[in-house]
């Protein structure tokens, strides 16, 4: 079954936040003060999680990436994924980590069928980490990756790449593809806390590009099926991949295939709007068909792009922890 929305975008994926906890508090993502807990009682069920789930392959979602906060503080997650990972339909489940609890977790995800893992990490250095995760420590993340590594999890590098305070690390970060069949990918800052001046630590897809072009020749990728919205590269003979998400000034909504659940049950049809409806209600009639005519109806809210540029944030301030970015 084919999902297509009013712009005839082929909606295949779904991002599912199990928690808005997390156990960093990163600066771009949380303000410092943290979130507003979500009571116990307001988070959905890992069986209501999991009902959503099933009704969103059954209306041709084929792609489920599992998102926080920090998915894996949530108690009971790898069962919760072995579960996801056997709903017939579904061609991929993946998980997006921040990494601290990898080295202890990575053979149960593997094993609990997740095909591969975002890692977000901004920094390769102890202290600028420290910095922008507001205290978390790098050398635990790095086990972790090592930890995916040998128990053979596919891993992506997101770096959210910001002027000043990492950025000078672009070369750093695409020197580690050489040896290591990695991909990582340098996202654009996008201001989702509405922090005044924010615009200063933009840096376009389209720079960092530029600037490791003057050191590589980088060749063009094909884009893969399923793939989200990176554009990628390889420096010739490298192992791993390069790549930019370009959501602040690339054509990135034309080819969205997204919708979003958070661990409330609210379903978004954009990270930049809250066009969307509460599932809860739904999810109290028991009938798996009026789930389903839920999500329909989110994919038919899908605006067709959002208006957030560095000129324009007339959208609402929102913990990126909330969503699942
Ligand atoms: N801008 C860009 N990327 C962000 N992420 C979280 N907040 C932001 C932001 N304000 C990224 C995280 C993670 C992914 C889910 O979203 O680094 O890799
Ligand atoms: Fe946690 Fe990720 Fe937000 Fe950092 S960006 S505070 S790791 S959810």
């Amino acid at each position: 079954m084919k999902l297509i929305d009013r712009y005839g975008r082929k909606i295949n994926y779904l991002r599912l936040s199990v928690t808005d906890r997390c156990n960093m508090r990163c600066q771009y993502c949380m303000p410092a003060h943290g979130v507003d807990k979500i009571t116990h009682d307001d988070v959905l069920s890992y069986e209501d999680l999991y009902r959503i789930s099933k009704a969103a392959v059954a209306i041709g979602i084929e792609k489920i990436r599992v998102t926080g906060g920090e998915p894996l503080v949530r108690k009971g997650i790898v069962p919760f994924l072995e579960r996801l990972s056997s709903i017939s339909g579904l061609k991929q489940l993946v998980l997006t980590t921040n990494g601290l609890m990898l080295d202890e977790m990575a053979l149960d995800l593997k094993n609990a069928g997740v095909k591969h893992l975002n890692v977000s990490l901004d920094s390769l250095n102890a202290k600028t980490f420290a910095e922008i995760t507001r205290g978390a420590n790098l050398f635990k993340v790095l086990a972790g990756l090592a930890a995916a590594e040998r128990v053979g999890l596919p891993i992506k590098i997101n770096v959210v790449t910001m002027r000043g305070v990492n950025d000078h690390e672009i070369e750093q970060f695409a020197e580690l593809t050489r040896d290591k069949s990695l991909a990582v990918r340098f996202i654009e800052y996008m201001p989702s806390l509405k922090k005044p001046g924010w615009q200063k630590l933009s840096v376009s897809g389209n720079e960092v590009l530029e600037r490791l072009g003057q050191k590589y020749s980088l060749e063009a990728v094909d884009r893969q099926e399923l793939a989200g919205p990176a554009c990628e590269y390889r420096i010739p003979g490298a192992k791993g991949t390069i790549g930019v998400i370009t959501p602040m000034t690339g054509h990135f909504c034309s080819s969205c295939n997204r919708i979003r659940v958070t661990s409330t049950g609210q379903a978004r049809s954009c990270l930049f709007s809250d066009m969307g409806m509460n599932l809860k209600s739904v999810l109290a009639s028991e009938d798996p068909l009026a789930l389903q005519g839920a999500l329909r109806h989110v994919v038919e809210l899908k605006p067709d792009m959002h208006g957030v540029s560095a000129d324009r944030d007339n959208h609402d301030a929102f913990a990126m922890s909330n969503i699942g970015g």
